[in-house]
């Protein structure tokens, strides 16, 4: 490998099923040259995320899918090598577009630059990233819970999920956390201050497990995993609740469509709503989020987890992982030093 090269994972074919890392190759290149306007950036955190699998097919969706050939998509925390781009020079540290790749040209219009003395570079991909604003936006203005309500959230240790919580949680609301672990429901309840929560690996039956936790019903349900789960969660709605459809990630590997939820009829006893959310439709109130979302970091009140793993070779095992819950918080990719960490 050459120290002057540009590696990068390209998609070499859809993914049938579960992806594997036999769906994506490294290939290098010279490292480009940037044109008026734009600036090369070196990567130093790649995210993967969950909404990746759902550009993994030809199909069409709210965006455009992965082309073949191309380099994978994505979000990256780095520093600017060399900058034609106004108001960024080189050394800045910042967030860019430019997929899995250790060096890419983006244009200063998708560049947000970071204060590395704010936050860790890192949480500009997850708490301080697009996964803290969909949980800022779809806690606050989809489901407006009140002090008092109780609040379920599914994948609940991840980037969203963790999120999620320690809001409802400030706002004085009763807290329920899916995990999928002994470990990530410790750490819920433990660390995050969430006020009980179910392990869905060990739970046989689901309804019985909300019917437990949430003995007055559930006002808000925030649902980033879908499938039977959700089906239980519609079971133990209370009057006027208010279902969030964030992600459902237990379908995004399913070769066929899934059966829907045949238990609506609860929507209609319970006078409850139902709302699907695309953080992308709140991209005018961002900077409203991410100046709250780190006073609380600032605070203490919210806190964050990040699961690291080093080397590009490793971004399409990491990716592949999230549909399995193998990551225990925020899922990075450190594919370059980190001078911001001293
Ligand atoms: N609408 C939007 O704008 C938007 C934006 C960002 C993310 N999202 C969605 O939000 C959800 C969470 O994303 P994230 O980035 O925060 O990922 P994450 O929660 O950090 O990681 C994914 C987690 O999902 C859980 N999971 C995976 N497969 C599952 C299954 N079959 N059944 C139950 N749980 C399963 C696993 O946790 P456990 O081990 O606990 O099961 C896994 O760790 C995803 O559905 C994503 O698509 C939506």
């Amino acid at each position: 490998m050459s120290a002057n090269a540009n590696r990068k994972v390209v998609l070499k074919s859809y993914p049938k099923g579960a992806p594997g890392a036999d769906n994506f190759e490294i290939i290098e290149e010279a490292i480009p040259t940037p044109g008026p306007g734009e600036a090369l950036v070196r990567a130093i955190y790649l995210t993967v995320d969950p909404y990746m699998r759902g550009r993994l097919r030809p199909g069409p969706s709210y965006a455009e899918p992965q082309k073949i050939g191309e380099v994978m998509i994505g979000e990256i925390a780095g520093q600017i090598v060399e900058s034609n781009a106004e108001g960024f020079a080189k050394g800045d540290y910042v967030t860019a577009h430019t997929g899995w790749q250790t060096h890419g040209i983006a244009d200063g219009r998708d560049l947000r630059k970071l204060d590395p003395t704010d936050a860790p570079i890192s949480t500009s991909l997850g708490v301080l990233g697009m996964p803290g604003l969909t949980a800022y936006f779809g806690t606050l203005d989809v489901l407006r819970p009140k002090a008092g309500d109780t609040l379920v959230v599914n994948a609940a240790s991840g980037a969203v999920g963790s999120v999620v919580g320690q809001i409802a949680r400030i706002g004085g609301c009763r807290v329920v956390g899916i995990a999928g672990s002994k470990e990530k429901c410790d750490f819920l309840t433990g660390e995050l201050g969430f006020h009980a929560t179910i392990n869905h690996r060990e739970t046989k039956d689901m309804a019985a497990a909300m019917k437990e936790t949430c003995p007055n019903g559930i006002d808000c349900y925030f649902d980033n995993v879908g499938g039977p789960m959700t089906d239980a969660a519609f079971d133990n709605m209370a009057f006027g609740a208010r279902v969030a459809i964030c992600g459902q990630i237990a379908q995004y590997n399913d070769t066929e469509q899934a059966m829907g939820p045949r238990n609506l009829r609860h929507f209609l006893v319970k006078r409850a709503t139902l709302r699907g959310l695309l953080v992308h439709d709140w991209r005018d109130r961002y900077d409203e989020g991410l100046t709250r979302l780190t006073r609380w970091i600032r605070s203490g009140e919210l806190k964050y987890r990040e699961d690291i793993v080093e080397g590009i070779e490793k971004a399409p095992d990491a990716f592949a992982g999230l549909m399995e819950g193998k990551n225990f918080g925020k899922q990075l990719v450190r594919i370059g030093e980190d001078p911001s960490r001293g």
